[in-house]
């Protein structure tokens, strides 16, 4: 044996027995060296042995993000990527690229399991956030609800009884009963937001309707809601979903995008509903999604939300031209 196929057995011997898959190419992109385990996460039905020189390119058109970027890795610039994608076989794969002097060096990482764990531990937060919504939103409504109504109705006997021999008093006292109805009221809608009872009582169209009737009323953005086909009852974790979705599109519209009106959609399909949320605000360029995305939590939320529901989330947006957010959850 000489010495290169001695480095070389070395080197697949090597390969073969890392925790990662692992792909050389040429920079012609002809496979010099791989093992095992990255034929099984890109799903290459071939040995190992059977894949040497074959061009990677003809066997990774199941993840469609992945041939484009590989050519630009092999070509000028031959910059390193990072690429987070579905694998053929729906688990979740690390691809990284490593540009070297005459080729590159692909990894394949299944990630899967700690995906899993991540989106157990969103929801389970989620879940515990909504149990505690659920518990304040009762708390302030059955609790501190009627004790307002108990004080109102105290003042206004106190005020009856003052009226002839102390009016100015009395006035006073007509005063804080104005106060304390103002506290009741913004009470209860607090408890509303928290737990639309709407949403429990009359289904997700009634409940989007208040939701986008009360945003109306708030500054100068017009809210417009339009519904087609919806079923009078979704599943609750769908509805819930849906609503709290709504809820953060909105407040988002109302904090950023200056807009004139938010056109909210929701439309039952055969096999899916879609939630549409559309401003016609300043928008973002679309390349900066990555980074709002890790900016604040809602739109994470809106992910995991959707994702829990088997659904996906896609936002279409331009600098100055407002943005697009639709939710679209199989049923
Ligand atoms: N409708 C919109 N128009 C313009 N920019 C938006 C819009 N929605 C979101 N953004 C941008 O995306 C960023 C991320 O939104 P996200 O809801 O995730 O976080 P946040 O609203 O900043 O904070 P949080 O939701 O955690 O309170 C926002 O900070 C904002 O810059
Ligand atoms: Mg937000």
């Amino acid at each position: 044996m000489d010495n290169f196929t001695e480095t070389y057995d070395f080197l697949v011997a090597i390969i073969g027995s890392v925790p990662f898959g692992i792909i050389a190419l040429d920079l012609d992109g002809e496979v010099t060296m791989c093992n095992e385990l990255a034929l099984t996460h890109l799903n290459i039905d071939k040995t190992v042995n059977g894949f040497i020189e074959k061009e990677l390119l003809n066997y990774i058109s199941a993840i469609p993000e992945l041939p484009e970027i590989l050519l630009k890795c092999l070509d000028k610039g031959r910059k390193p990527f990072n690429l987070s994608a579905l694998s053929p076989n729906n688990r979740y794969l690390n691809i990284k690229g490593r540009p070297v002097l005459n080729g590159m060096i692909i990894s394949t990482e299944d990630v899967t399991k700690a995906k899993e764990m991540e989106m157990a531990n969103l929801t389970s937060m989620l879940e515990g956030q909504e149990t505690e919504r659920r518990r304040l939103a009762k708390e302030l409504h059955d609790g501190i609800g009627p004790l307002m109504s108990t004080i109102k109705l105290n003042l206004d006997g106190v005020k009856t009884e003052l009226s002839d021999k102390l009016p100015k008093a009395a006035k006073k006292i007509a005063a804080m009963e104005e106060l304390v109805q103002t506290v009741a009221t913004d009470l209860r809608s607090i408890s509303h937001a928290l737990m639309p009872s709407a949403l429990i009582d009359f289904g997700l169209v009634t409940a989007l309707q208040n939701l986008c009737m009360k945003a109306n009323e708030i500054g100068e953005t017009s809210v417009e809601f339009y519904h087609s086909g919806v079923k009078e009852r979704l599943q609750p974790n769908m509805a819930l979903g849906l609503f709290r979705i709504t809820q953060e599109l909105l407040n988002n519209a109302f904090k950023y995008a200056q807009a004139k009106t938010i056109h909210v959609q929701l439309i039952q399909h055969k096999d899916s509903i879609m939630l549409t949320v559309e401003d016609d605000g300043v928008g973002f360029a679309p390349e900066k999604l990555k980074e709002l995305v890790d900016k604040g939590i809602g739109l994470q939320n809106i992910q995991t939300r959707t994702q829990t529901l088997g659904g996906t989330v896609n936002i279409e947006t331009q600098l100055g031209q407002g943005v697009m957010t639709t939710i679209e959850i199989p049923i």
